[in-house]
């Protein structure tokens, strides 16, 4: 089977590179031991390179060398462990090491949305490139991995003339990545795609031979990996491109979850029949609460602003309407919430004092503990700010949760939140919660009332059971 090898004009074609270190395959940094950071270091460990991952959190570093995984990511721990036993894997806090060990330096540290606006904070970015630069000694690749606003790659190449020696011949290339938190390490191995910005052969050659490993493996399992070689901006505009057309199918079917509402349809029946189409398909068209997590909210604000810098603001101004879209899906919660407790809403929204509620979930998806810009958790707090006794239970958030909305009451089981409770909020799509037996809940609880905030409850089995339920877009189920 060969592997297609696309190119544009532009970009010469693969051609084998000298490796700057003589080692057979370049020797790889991932500087930042996020979730992406982590995630890509062990995961290249694993495909067989000499591995070194450098984070400024020595805590952090200290944990990752112990073995251990500081979030939950399914499948990371065990390739964590056997790649450290192995010796191809590393920590360290010193830049100096990354710089004296790698071919290729990833850049995989966070762009969180600025403080004072809608656009993306590149301190993270400025202080790896900055900290690394000045300590290269011999030719080498800084990549970018992070999301960033287009224009990024460029700056990077200025931050490279600034710090590092110029005789060196450093160079920049950026190749976004596109893993998903709960599938990160199937995503890394088994990427559907790679996308590579280049300037030159060089840069192109030793890409390919830092993601050789991807390439083999996909080879052995009879699969192909598109490899698309371009310029930086397109390379970095197709990372955001693809969050916001994301965001937007979900807000779309959230935006029909709406009409369906007030029309009397069902969104999840709209859903399954438009997504036949294969134009349209059915993924990521599930109506609920609506998208969180460190990404997509943050990436939509930050293509906007970066949009409106270049004079393009109009181009993405839907975007805004997507985000919108979203965070009312997060108020209607709350506004069911009053309908079913038989509360009026007051000029300053529903007054729930005196009830006592259970919030099922606080991660922003399943099979992850991340509370990022979560749903799940910005309805229970909204519940609590209303007057409602929230009680929460994740399966693995509950450390996050608690540091994320400390006011909040958190409890030790799903049994133990839905006890005593007048409404059942299901928030995160968790497997516990999907297959809980209402029937039994239903011992426990004070009111049989449910929300079901991601549409994955078997409805009619609830109401059968007695539940009085509501899902997003859709009519109370027929007994
Ligand atoms: C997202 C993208 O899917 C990845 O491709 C990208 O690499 C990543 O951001 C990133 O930029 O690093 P992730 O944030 O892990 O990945 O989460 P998603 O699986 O995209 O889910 C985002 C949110 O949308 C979740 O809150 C999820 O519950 C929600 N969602 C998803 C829906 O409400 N409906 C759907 O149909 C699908």
């Amino acid at each position: 089977m060969t592997i297609p090898y696309p190119t544009t004009p532009s970009v010469p074609a693969f051609t084998e590179v000298a490796v700057p270190s003589g080692a057979p395959r370049p020797r790889l940094a991932f500087l930042g031991t996020g979730y992406l950071g982590a995630t890509y270091a062990v995961c290249f460990a694993e495909l067989g390179y000499d591995v070194l991952a450098v984070d400024v959190d020595a805590a952090k570093i200290a944990k990752l060398a112990s073995g251990q995984v500081p979030f939950h990511e399914p499948g990371l721990d065990e390739l964590l462990r056997s790649n450290l036993a192995a010796g191809r894997l590393r920590f360290t806090t010193s830049y100096e090491e990354a710089a004296e060990h790698a071919d290729v330096h990833f850049i995989c540290v966070g762009t969180p949305q600025r403080a004072d606006g809608m656009g993306a904070d590149l301190a993270y970015v400025e202080a790896s490139v900055t900290a690394l630069a000045p300590h290269l000694r011999r030719r080498a690749l800084i990549v970018g991995k992070s999301t960033v606003p287009v224009g990024t790659a460029e700056w990077v190449e200025q931050l490279v003339a600034r710090h590092a020696d110029p005789q060196l011949g450093i160079e920049v290339a950026w190749s976004p990545e596109f893993l998903q938190e709960g599938f990160a390490v199937e995503d890394v191995l088994r990427p559907n795609r790679i996308v590579v910005g280049v300037k030159s052969e060089w840069a192109n050659g030793m890409l390919y031979a830092a993601h050789k490993g991807v390439f083999d493996l996909a080879a052995t399992e009879e699969r192909e990996v598109p490899l698309v070689v371009t310029d930086f901006a397109t390379a970095e505009l197709v990372k955001v491109a693809a969050n916001a057309f994301l965001a937007t199918k979900i807000s779309f079917i959230n935006a029909m979850a709406e009409v369906c509402e007030v029309a009397g349809g069902d969104v999840t029946q709209l859903a399954k029949a438009i997504g036949y189409d294969p134009r349209i398909g059915n993924r990521f068209l599930q109506a609920g609460v609506g998208f969180g997590g460190g990404c997509l909210p943050k990436d939509i604000r930050a293509f906007q602003a970066r949009a409106q810098e270049l004079g393009a603001g109009e181009a993405l101004r839907f975007l805004h309407e997507v985000d919108l879209i979203n965070l009312r899906r997060r108020s209607r919660v709350v506004q069911l919430a009053a309908e079913l407790l038989g509360r009026r809403p007051g000029p300053a929204g529903p007054d729930l004092s005196g009830t006592r509620i259970a919030v099922l979930g606080a991660a922003f998806k399943p099979n992850s503990d991340d509370v990022r810009d979560a749903p799940a958790l910005a309805v229970a707090a909204s519940l609590a700010k209303a007057g409602a006794d929230v009680h929460v239970y994740d399966p693995q958030g509950m450390e996050n949760a608690r540091a994320a909305q400390p006011t909040l009451a958190y409890e030790t089981s799903m049994n133990d939140a839905v006890a005593g409770a007048e409404l059942v909020c299901v928030l995160t799509e968790w497997a516990e919660f999907r297959n809980a037996n209402p029937a039994e809940l239903a011992d426990l609880v004070a009111g049989k009332r449910v929300i079901d905030g991601k549409n994955c409850l078997d409805a009619g089995l609830w109401a059968r059971a007695g539940w009085d339920y509501r899902g997003m877009g859709r009519p109370a189920p027929a007994l």
